[in-house]
C-alpha cells in the first residue's frame, strides 16, 4: 500500500525554466567576444580553413599529413596569423587511441564505457576522463573524439562497450562528468554521435524514425543533460538519418534541438565521412570532418563560393568561424597549447583504469558464497579466455593499446584491407598471474578452453573451477545474437556439469545470453575491465575489494523480449560500415515502437521479465534503504550497511507512477561506500525533466500523485511513496 505523503508543492503552474537551467554554466563571454573579433580579422580566403579537417592517418588516400599533424583520426589547419592553433583530434572514448598501431606510443587503457557507467559514480568517470585528457594532451592533442552518449537501446550494438547506459539520467550525468574531466586539461571533449545512433548496422544510412516527444524524452535528453554538465566544445552529428535527414544535414537535430532549444554555443562536427551535402551547412554543421571520407570537401571551395554569393551562406559561415574559434579559447587550446613529448605516468594512470574497473565489475550471482574465494583455496583450474595472457577489448576507432601493444591479437580474417584492422586484441596483464598472487597456496592449473574434454578433466580435479568467457564487440558491426562465440557456451555448460564450484568471469561488450546459468556457483560480469582488468577481477573474486558495480542496460532473457527482436538490414550489408546502401535496400528502423521506453522502461511496460534487470549487482555485504521521504523535488533517506564488510550501495530512485498511470523511470541515484554497520543520510534532486512529457514544444508535467520507490534494481523496488505535485509547463532551456 503506498504511503501518501501530501506534501504542498511550492510548484507554480506555469514555470518558465527548469532546475536544468540551473546547470548551465554562463557561455564563457569573453571567449565568445574573443572569437568574434577574430572572426572579423580573418580574411576571406582564411574563412575555411577551421571549417574542414583531413583523416590523419598516412595510409588514407588523399591523407598527406602537414609537418605539424600527428597520425590520428584528425587534423584541421590552424591559422597561425591570427594565432589560431591547429586542431590534432584523436579518438578517446577509452583512452587515447591506437588506430592500428601507426603511431607506436600506446596509452592507458580504461575499462569498457558500460563498466564505467557500472560504477554509478560521476567523481570516478571524471578522474578517468581528466587521465585520459592529460595523456592526450601530453602526447599534443588538443581535441578529444569522446563523450559517447548513444542510449543502449540494442544489446546487440556492436559499439554498446563505448557507450553508457539504456537510461537518459545516467548516460547524461557520467558522459557529462566524462567530458569535465577530459576538458580540464585545456583541450575539447565532443559529445557524440548526436543522435540516435544507436545501431551499427547500416549505420551510413540507416533511417531512424521516431517521434519528437519520444526523442526529447530518450536520446536525446542524455545529449541534454551531457552537454548541461560537460560542456563539450563540440558536438559529433551521427552517421544515420532520422526521420528522413543525415544527422549531420539536419536542421531539426542541429538548429531547433541543439543550437536553438539549448543555446548550445560550441560547433558541430561531422562523423568521419557523414556529410551528404553543402546542404548541411544552412542546416547547422560547423565542420566536416575527416572530409576526404565524404564525395567532396563541401566545407573547402564549395562553401567559399557560396559564401561569395549568397549573403545567408555568408553569414552562416562567419557564426561556423565564431563557434569553433569561440570552443577554442574557451578550452583555452590557444593560452595552454598542448606540445608531443609531454611525461605520461603510466603507473599513477593505470591505478585509475584498475578503480574504474574494479567498481565496473558487476557481480551477477554467488550461489552458497561461494566468493569470494578464500586466499588458502586448494587448487582452482583456469580455463579459457587467453586469461593467461590478458584481457580482451573492444574494436574500431576506439581500441587503445598500451605502449607494450596487445599481448595478443586473434586475426579475424575475411577479406578486402579493412581485415588487417579485424583483430581482437588482449590487454597485457594475465588474470591467471593475478589469482596465483591471491592465492599463494593454491595449485593454479590453466587450460585453454578449446578442448571441452581437456577442460572438463581440468574441472573435475580442482576444487574451484574458474572459466574465463570473452565475446569481442567492435565498432562497424553489430552481434547477430546474445550467444557466447566460439563455442563457449558449451564450454561452460560441460565445465559447470563437471565441477559444482564453477565460477564464470564474463568479458563482453554488451549483455549475453547465459543458458548455463543455473549450473553455475557464480558470475562476474568484468565487460572489458582496461588496462588493470586482470588485477581488478582477482581482487574480486577474492574479496580484496566488495563488488559494487551494477547493470547499466538489462539483459534480456531472449531476443524476443526486444522491441526489434531483429535488426533491420542484418544480415543483408555485408559490412556495418558499406558507405552507401546496397541497390535497391531501404533500411529504416522504427524507435517508436518503444519510443521513450528504452530498456527497463520497456520491460517494464511490458512485464517482461529480464535474465538480469537493469540496476542489478550483488555484493559481499548487505544494505538497506530507508525513511524514503520527499518534499518537492527533493528526495531524502537513509543508507545503511547492515553485513559484515565494508562495501558501496548503489541507491536508485524510481518513479513508479504519475497521476494514477503507472511509468517507470530512474530519476535519481547515489553511490555510498559504508564501512561495515554504517549509515549515511542521502539527498537527491530529482530534474523536473524526468518526470515530464515533451509536448507542444515544451516540458509538461502532469498534476497529481507521483509515486516512488528506491529499487535494489529496475524490478525490485521497495516501499512506495507517494507525493502531490502541481502540474507544471515549461520552455527549454
Ligand atoms: C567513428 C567516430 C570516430 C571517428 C574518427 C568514426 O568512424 O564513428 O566515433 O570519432 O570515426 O575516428
Amino acid at each position: 500500500m503506498a504511503r501518501i505523503t501530501t506534501v504542498a508543492t511550492a510548484l507554480a503552474l506555469v514555470i518558465a525554466g527548469s532546475a536544468a537551467a540551473e546547470n548551465r554554466a554562463p557561455a564563457d563571454g569573453d571567449a565568445q567576444a574573443r572569437a568574434a573579433a577574430t572572426v572579423k580579422a580573418m580574411r576571406p580566403d582564411e574563412k575555411t580553413v577551421l571549417t574542414h579537417g583531413i583523416m590523419a592517418m598516412p595510409f588514407f588516400p588523399g591523407a598527406t599529413l602537414p609537418a605539424d599533424a600527428i597520425p590520428a583520426a584528425g587534423y584541421v589547419t590552424g591559422l597561425p596569423r591570427l594565432g589560431v592553433p591547429a586542431l590534432r583530434e584523436t579518438d578517446a572514448s577509452l583512452g587515447v587511441a591506437w588506430i592500428g598501431g601507426v603511431r607506436k606510443d600506446g596509452a592507458t587503457p580504461l575499462p569498457a564505457g558500460l563498466a564505467a557507467a557500472s560504477s554509478w559514480n560521476p567523481e570516478l568517470v571524471r578522474a578517468a576522463g581528466a587521465m585520459i585528457g592529460s595523456e592526450a594532451r601530453a602526447k599534443g592533442f588538443n581535441v578529444m573524439l569522446a563523450g559517447g552518449a548513444d542510449l543502449i537501446r540494442d544489446p546487440r550494438n556492436g559499439r554498446d562497450f563505448e557507450y553508457l547506459s539504456e537510461d537518459p539520467w545516467l548516460t547524461g550525468t557520467l558522459a557529462g562528468a566524462a567530458i569535465a574531466g577530459i576538458q580540464s586539461n585545456h583541450i575539447i571533449s565532443t559529445i557524440k554521435h548526436y543522435a540516435l545512433n544507436d545501431q551499427e548496422t547500416g549505420r551510413n544510412f540507416v533511417d531512424i524514425h521516431i517521434g519528437e516527444p519520444a526523442a526529447r524524452e530518450s536520446d536525446l535528453l542524455a545529449f541534454e543533460i551531457g552537454i548541461e554538465r560537460g560542456h563539450p566544445g563540440s558536438v559529433m552529428c551521427a552517421y544515420n538519418l532520422v526521420n528522413g535527414h543525415h544527422a549531420c544535414d539536419s536542421d531539426w537535430l542541429l538548429n531547433t534541438v541543439l543550437k536553438r532549444d539549448w543555446r548550445y554555443p560550441g560547433f558541430v562536427m561531422s562523423d568521419w565521412g557523414a556529410v551528404p551535402s553543402l546542404s548541411a551547412a544552412m542546416n547547422g554543421l560547423d565542420q566536416q570532418s575527416g572530409a576526404t571520407l565524404d564525395p567532396q570537401v563541401f566545407f573547402g571551395k564549395p562553401l567559399a563560393e557560396a559564401a561569395a554569393h549568397d549573403p545567408a551562406m555568408a553569414a552562416r559561415l562567419d557564426d561556423m568561424n565564431r563557434r569553433i574559434i569561440g570552443a577554442i579559447y574557451a578550452a583555452g587550446l590557444d593560452r595552454d597549447p598542448a606540445t608531443p613529448g609531454g611525461h605520461i605516468d603510466f603507473a599513477a594512470d593505470g591505478a585509475v583504469a584498475l578503480e574504474e574497473a574494479r567498481q565496473g565489475i558487476v557481480l551477477l550471482r554467488n550461489q552458497g558464497h561461494v566468493l569470494p574465494l578464500a586466499a588458502n583455496a586448494r587448487s582452482i583450474a583456469v580455463i579459457g579466455g587467453y586469461a593467461d595472457s590478458g584481457v580482451i577489448s573492444g574494436g574500431g576507432s576506439s581500441q587503445v593499446d598500451t605502449p607494450d601493444g596487445p599481448a595478443v591479437r586473434v586475426p579475424l580474417g575475411g577479406e578486402g584491407p579493412i581485415t588487417q584492422f579485424l583483430q581482437q586484441h588482449y590487454h597485457p596483464g594475465a588474470p591467471l598471474d593475478a589469482i596465483k598472487a591471491a592465492a599463494p597456496g593454491a595449485e593454479v592449473h590453466f587450460r585453454d578452453g578449446n578442448y571441452v574434454a581437456e577442460a572438463v578433466t581440468a574441472a573435475r580435479k580442482a576444487d574451484i573451477a574458474i572459466v574465463f568467457a570473452t565475446a569481442w564487440r567492435s565498432e562497424g558491426e553489430d552481434v547477430p545474437d546474445l550467444s557466447l562465440p566460439h563455442g563457449q557456451d558449451a564450454l561452460i555448460a560441460a565445465v559447470a556439469a563437471a565441477n559444482p564450484h564453477t565460477i564464470v568471469v564474463l568479458e563482453t561488450g554488451g549483455p549475453v545470453a547465459m543458458p548455463w546459468l543455473d549450473a553455475t556457483a557464480a558470475v562476474i560480469e568484468a565487460w572489458y575491465p582496461g588496462a588493470r582488468g586482470g588485477q581488478a577481477i582477482a581482487d574480486v573474486l577474492f574479496g580484496k575489494v566488495d563488488p559494487s558495480g551494477r547493470l547499466p542496460v538489462t539483459f534480456p532473457a531472449s531476443l524476443d523480449q526486444l522491441p526489434r527482436p531483429r535488426i533491420a538490414g542484418m544480415g543483408e550489408i555485408e559490412s556495418g560500415i558499406a558507405p552507401v546502401a546496397p541497390r535497391g535496400l531501404r533500411l529504416t528502423e522504427d524507435y517508436d515502437i518503444e519510443g521513450a521506453d528504452v530498456g527497463y522502461r520497456w520491460f517494464a511496460s511490458r512485464h517482461l521479465q529480464p535474465l538480469f534487470p537493469f540496476g542489478f549487482g550483488l555484493s559481499y555485504t548487505s544494505f538497506t534503504g530507508d525513511g524514503l521521504a520527499l518534499a518537492g523535488l527533493e528526495a531524502r533517506f537513509t543508507l545503511r550497511n547492515t553485513g559484515t564488510v565494508a562495501g558501496a550501495d548503489v541507491a536508485q530512485l524510481y518513479l513508479v507512477s504519475r497521476a494514477g498511470v503507472p511509468s517507470q523511470r530512474l530519476v535519481g541515484y547515489a553511490r555510498v561506500a559504508l564501512a561495515p554497520g554504517a549509515s549515511q543520510p542521502v539527498r537527491l534532486t530529482i530534474d523536473p525533466r524526468l518526470l515530464a512529457d515533451w509536448r507542444d514544444g515544451g516540458w509538461t508535467m502532469p498534476g497529481g500523485g507521483y509515486v516512488f520507490a528506491l529499487g535494489d534494481d529496475a524490478s525490485r523496488l521497495g516501499t512506495p511513496v507517494t507525493i502531490r505535485l502541481a502540474g507544471r509547463r515549461w520552455r527549454e532551456p
